[in-house]
């Protein structure tokens, strides 16, 4: 046993132990170690009882305040649903034109258009709406179906020769393989149609024969649906041959194929697959999108 003795320098005592002549001194721990253990552990012990905490066989303590993070989530997922409803209540019940008076419905427009069409339509009508060969471009005023915000909803509602009881019918005759039309008619109504969009064929003198016999062709079979101007008619989903703007395209031999085999395009309805809250947002966002042109 050793004999307790004092540090000169220090005034603590020493452990005893001793190694090559230096001495351990008895240094308690500080207080604030103490201080600042006991703290923490008075924290856990109140933690434990306050929060959620230990894990038991099918639950867990839930502490006294009753915090629950999973309630918290809930809770915000239904007051962001109630915000929700409040712009579908309004989208719903308003008409296209208070919609489109109305800022705010637009902005909500503006936001969730782009997803939708991206979701539902982009992969036949392009990520822009500008269309593919087959696919019309629904960024223009040539509409198939009437460009009025109506019309587009019905449109989007039962789709074009597709399962809907409603659906529209579109029906480009096979006037070449159905035997309506004989080759050189055929040739003919293609020179007209094309020189109705073609400044420079309507005036070219070399087909000017063959416009002109095309010109009766058409008279006699085809402006009952393209109209007599062969502006198209909104009522069968005649496009407008005059314009720039094609579905199959303009070139010489697409007209022909078109003419020669006929046409019928495809269009899903989305009766069954969107609200009618998202088919008004995706209509008043093409209209919106064309007037931005
Ligand atoms: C499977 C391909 C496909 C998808 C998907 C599709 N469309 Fe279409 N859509 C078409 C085709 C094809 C036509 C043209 C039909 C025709 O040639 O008569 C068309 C025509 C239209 C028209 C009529 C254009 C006019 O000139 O009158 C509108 C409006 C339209 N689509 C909107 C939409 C919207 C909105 C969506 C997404 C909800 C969508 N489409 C998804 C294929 C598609
Ligand atoms: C029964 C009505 C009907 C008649 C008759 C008709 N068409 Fe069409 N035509 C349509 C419809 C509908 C379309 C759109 C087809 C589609 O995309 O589904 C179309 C499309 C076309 C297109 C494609 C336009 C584009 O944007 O690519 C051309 C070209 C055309 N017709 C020319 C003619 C010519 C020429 C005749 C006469 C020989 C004719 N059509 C007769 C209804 C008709």
């Amino acid at each position: 046993m050793s004999v307790e003795e004092r540090d000169p320098h220090t005034g603590y005592l020493t452990t005893g132990h001793e190694w090559n002549g230096i001495k351990e001194l008895n240094t308690p721990v500080p207080r604030a170690v103490y201080f600042f253990l006991i703290a923490t552990a008075l924290f856990s012990l109140g933690y434990w009882i306050l929060m959620p905490a230990w894990p038991f066989g099918s639950g867990y303590t839930k502490g006294v305040l009753g915090i629950d993070q999973r309630q918290i989530v809930s809770q915000s997922i239904v007051e962001a649903a109630r915000d929700r409803a409040t712009w579908t209540t309004r989208i719903q019940q308003a008409s296209f034109a208070d919609i489109q008076a109305d800022p705010a419905l637009m902005m909500v427009v503006r936001e969730t258009g782009p997803r939708l069409f991206g979701d539902n339509c982009a992969a036949c009508h392009g990520a822009d709406a500008r269309g593919n060969k087959g696919f019309p471009n629904l960024t223009t005023n040539s509409w198939l179906w009437g460009g009025s915000p109506e019309a587009i909803a019905e449109t989007i509602r039962v789709g074009i020769n597709s399962a809907h009881p409603d659906s529209r019918v579109s029906q480009m005759l096979a006037f070449g393989r159905d035997g309506m039309l004989q080759r050189p008619d055929i040739e003919n109504v293609v020179a007209y149609v094309r020189s109705l969009s073609h400044a420079d064929l309507a005036t070219d003198k070399t087909v000017a024969d063959r416009i002109a016999a095309g010109n009766t062709v058409f008279a006699n079979n085809c402006a009952s649906c393209h109209g007599p101007d062969g502006k198209g008619d909104p009522s069968v989903g005649a496009p407008n041959l005059t314009d720039a703007f094609w579905i199959y395209g303009g070139d010489e031999q697409t007209v022909f194929d078109t003419v020669w085999g006929g046409r019928q395009g495809h269009m899903p309805t989305w009766e069954d697959r969107l609200s009618e809250v998202d088919r008004k947002i995706l209509t008043l966002y093409l209209v919106d999108q064309r007037m931005a042109q």
